[in-house]
């Protein structure tokens, strides 16, 4: 019965991929991601992604811990047209896994992207393919978010994907999302700021899909307080 429930779950997941694929396919017309993605592919094809991630959790805790997932780029940009975000903005990542969402936006969007992420050797690949892509729009560093004092002027736009994040861990970057302006938009997935904090306004929400299921993609904005 369980062996039956995993083949169907890896067979569904197997073909959200293969859609997702599919439906990005245009993006290869662009000559330089195209290679780009080759590369980056090529690289991760020895080097299993979920399974990295898994190891490096595994030395922190002590324990089993599955936590890896990637937006997919197709719903990535559902979400920039839905939020209306325009392009020659600034993007911070927290935790941005491989890069994949953070070259893309450059790519495509010729966005600032700062990236922060504790796996170092997926900082360390971001870094390389940084180098021989001669880009000048990424940062890519390998911090803890929740320690790091990262700077958050001039930035237009926070995605965070982070559902399996406990709840004082949110607070503790709901704490840091205080110091902003009103006009900079935090993207959030699956949890809106204000069920943590009564400062935050959700402006919009949109239905994704990742490959565990669906869920909302929310856009969070600081509210101004009224002076009376
Ligand atoms: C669900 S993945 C999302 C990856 C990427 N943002 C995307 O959407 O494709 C969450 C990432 O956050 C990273 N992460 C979790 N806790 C972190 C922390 N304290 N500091 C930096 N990165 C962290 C994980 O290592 C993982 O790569």
């Amino acid at each position: 019965m369980l062996i039956g429930k995993n083949i169907f779950l890896t067979i569904r997941v197997k073909f959200f991929f293969f859609i997702q694929w599919l439906k990005s396919i245009r993006y290869y017309l662009n000559l330089r991601f195209l290679l780009f993605d080759l590369l980056f592919s090529l690289a991760y094809f020895f080097l299993n992604p979920y399974r990295i991630s898994r190891k490096f959790l595994e030395k922190k805790f002590n324990k089993k811990i599955y936590d890896y997932g990637e937006t997919p780029i197709i719903e990535m940009e559902k979400m920039i047209k839905f939020f209306e975000i325009t392009s020659n903005t600034t993007f911070l990542e927290l935790g941005a896994g491989r890069g994949k969402v953070s070259f893309w936006l450059y790519f495509f969007f010729k966005c600032k992207v700062i990236a922060i992420e504790q796996v170092p050797i997926f900082a360390k690949i971001a870094c390389f393919f940084i180098k021989l892509f001669r880009i000048k729009k990424i940062e890519f560093l390998c911090k803890d978010i929740f320690t790091f004092a990262f700077d958050l002027k001039n930035i237009d736009i926070i995605y965070l994907y982070g559902t399996t994040l406990p709840t004082d861990k949110i607070k503790t970057l709901i704490k840091k999302f205080r110091k902003l302006s009103s006009s900079v938009k935090i993207i959030t997935i699956s949890y809106t700021l204000d069920q943590y904090d009564k400062d935050f306004i959700t402006e919009k929400s949109i239905d994704i899909s990742f490959p565990w299921g669906k869920t909302k993609a929310y856009l969070n904005i600081k509210g101004e307080k009224k002076c009376i």
